[in-house]
């Protein structure tokens, strides 16, 4: 009886040791033990990233994550947004980039500050392994706005805690917004919209765009005049792409 409970013990022990180990030394592991972060790790496991992102981050050379919480990602890309992006007939088109817009490396020196990434940025810019790069720029105090877009505001965050997994691999965690490039947002709205004006009244919710008074309405409810052409273009899109299907 003492030495099965004992037993027991060392087994509670051994478990707890290999997990405190792994989220000391790993990204990963970090990421899984933060529960702030439940959807970047399941998109991480469902587009099989797992194995790269560990490589990338096995500390040979300096390199960045950029974690959006599961409440960021929820606010930029709507709960309906969200929900579409992580089925399986999307994640690994769409989530993918997301994800991949988060890793940052390799870089020329390992991150320690907000502040340190102004200063690995190359002309305000951070490679990310998406291919698109994040915007940097300093803010109030020491504190740094990143942007996935130079000119839309609405695509970016705020760093609000960088910790060091190890010499060259930085957690940073961001906040006050939602941190996307453009043309990955327009590629959602693309995969996403469709499905979401339901297959029951066909092209009907797309249609009409005249609820939208141009003038007044939109100077407060957009940002800026280019993201609502942007999405004039791509409303237009739609009901062509939708028209031309139904006809067949
Ligand atoms: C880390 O990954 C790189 C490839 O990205 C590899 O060349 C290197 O050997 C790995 N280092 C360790 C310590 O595993
Ligand atoms: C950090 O990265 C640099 C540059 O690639 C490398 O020379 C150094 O060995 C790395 N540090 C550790 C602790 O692996």
């Amino acid at each position: 009886m003492a030495a099965a409970r004992s037993a027991f013990l060392v087994m509670v022990v051994l478990v707890a040791s290999v997990f405190a180990t792994a989220s000391a030394a790993d990204l990963f592991g970090t990421l899984q033990s933060d529960q702030r972060f439940k959807v970047v790790v399941k998109a991480l496991v469902d587009t099989q990233e797992v194995d790269a992102l560990r490589d990338r981050s096995n500390g040979s050379v300096p390199f960045v994550f950029i974690a959006q919480t599961d409440a960021a990602l929820q606010e930029g890309l709507g709960l309906d947004g969200l929900a579409c992006i992580t089925r399986p007939e999307h994640v690994k088109d769409h989530m993918v980039q997301i994800l991949r817009f988060m890793e940052v490396g390799p870089l020329s020196h390992p991150v320690k500050t907000a502040a340190d990434l102004s200063s690995v940025a190359v002309d305000g810019k951070l490679a990310t392994i998406n291919g698109m790069p994040i915007f940097v720029e300093p803010a109030t105090g020491s504190g740094v706005i990143l942007s996935g877009d130079a000119e839309q505001e609405q695509f970016s965050a705020t760093v609000a805690e960088v910790k060091q997994i190890n010499a060259n691999v930085t957690l940073v965690v961001v906040a006050n917004g939602f941190l996307v490039p453009a043309q990955v947002e327009e590629q959602i709205t693309m995969a996403c919209f469709p499905s979401a004006a339901s297959s029951s009244s066909p092209a009907v919710p797309l249609a009409p765009s005249s609820n939208h008074a141009p003038s007044s309405k939109s100077a407060e409810a957009a940002p800026s005049s280019s993201q609502s052409t942007r999405r004039e273009m791509l409303r237009t899109m739609l009901i062509f792409f939708v028209s031309s299907h139904t006809e067949i």
